[in-house]
């Protein structure tokens, strides 16, 4: 089968990804591996998808991280940093990061920043960094419990998506990966919430779904980079969902707590049908909430200010509003 091309049209920083079954194979096609390159990875990702990177680069250097949100951290940052600098990288050299959303931020924080920024490329390889973070070039670290309170709008040389990597992840890991597609597809495209909300095989229709809800956040992206305005709406269930993950101490994962954040913010028609596509993938609907914790991080939520947050709220499928809603009123509806 063919790859598929996304072209992320954002000027001189332009990007393609590309996503394909078996595209890994022939990631020289993609990427530039013709120089010095490091590649970050954790300690969880199955070592023949760094090898084969490893394989087609003219010379790599690897820094795996222990896995695990709570790893996204300025220590690991600086782990990073320190092997660029001790194996002399320059302007010319790049870094490739192989893993989820946690590899992929930190990575990419570390290329935008090292030396002012050198040449990143992304190879996702959760459901939830193939279909949200592998685009829109946002890139962070967690400083103590506060979730990507640095970071950089950075955007990578290239993306490569190779969907057959889906199939070494763990179930649970790849239902909380759909949680971001119910988001996009909630709030832009209710045929697409429609398809998810049936949807008998992740796997088998992973190129779709990822296809779509990149096309769907392109859009987004391609009209407001840095989030001044629309891209507010890709924040649909996370400001309550970090809240949770943090407070937590991350037991449960990034979508799973995105999708119990969307439902306080939905009407209860909007409410009832995002509910069954959760239970649909077997994911929670609701936690034990800790309201004291949840509304001292919301604070700290970079979207806050004097006590009241802006935020999305769905009320019909395929649409959404941003409200403004005082730090009181969310401790109401906890
Ligand atoms: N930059 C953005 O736009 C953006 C968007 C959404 C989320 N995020 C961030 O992404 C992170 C969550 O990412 P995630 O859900 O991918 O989690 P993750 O990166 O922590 O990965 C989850 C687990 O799956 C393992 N894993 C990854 N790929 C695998 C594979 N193919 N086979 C087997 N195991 C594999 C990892 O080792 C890890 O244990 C959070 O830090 C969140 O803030 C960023």
């Amino acid at each position: 089968m063919e790859n598929k091309v996304i072209k992320v049209n954002l000027g001189k920083s332009s990007y393609n990804i590309t996503i394909g079954r078996g595209s890994l194979s022939h990631a020289e096609k993609y990427l530039d591996l013709k120089r010095k390159v490091l590649i970050v990875t954790d300690d969880n990702i199955p070592k023949k998808y760094v090898q084969k990177i490893k394989s087609k680069s003219q010379k790599a250097y690897i820094v795996v991280i222990k896995h695990g949100e709570k790893n996204k951290n300025y220590k690991n940052y600086l782990k990073i940093i320190q092997t660029l600098i001790s194996y002399r990288f320059d302007r010319s050299d790049a870094i490739v990061a192989i893993g989820g959303g946690m590899v992929g931020d930190m990575a990419g924080f570390a290329a935008s920043t090292y030396m002012r920024g050198i040449d990143f490329y992304n190879v996702p390889t959760t459901l939830l960094s193939q279909v949200d973070s592998s685009i829109g070039g946002k890139t962070a670290i967690n400083v103590t419990k506060i979730k990507n309170i640095i970071g950089t709008f950075y955007q990578p040389k290239s993306v490569l998506i190779d969907t057959d990597v889906l199939k070494t992840l763990p179930k649970r890991e790849l239902n909380s990966g759909i949680v971001e597609s119910i988001k996009m597809a909630a709030t832009f495209d209710k045929n697409f919430f429609g398809f998810l909300c049936s949807c008998d095989d992740i796997i088998k229709n992973s190129e779709n779904i990822i296809y779509k809800s990149l096309i769907l956040k392109k859009r987004v992206v391609e009209k407001d980079e840095k989030e001044k305005g629309l891209r507010k709406v890709l924040n649909f269930g996370h400001t309550i969902g970090h809240a949770i993950e943090e407070s937590m101490n991350y037991k449960l994962l990034h979508g799973e707590c995105v999708g119990i954040g969307m439902l306080f913010f939905s009407s209860e028609e909007a409410k009832s049908k995002i509910e069954s596509a959760l239970l649909h993938y077997n994911l929670p609907t609701s936690c034990k909430i800790d309201k004291r914790k949840i509304i001292k991080l919301i604070k700290h939520d970079k979207k806050a200010k004097n006590d009241m947050i802006s935020t999305i709220q769905v009320d019909k499928i395929g649409s959404y509003k941003i409200i403004n809603i005082g730090l009181h009123d969310i401790a109401a509806i906890l």
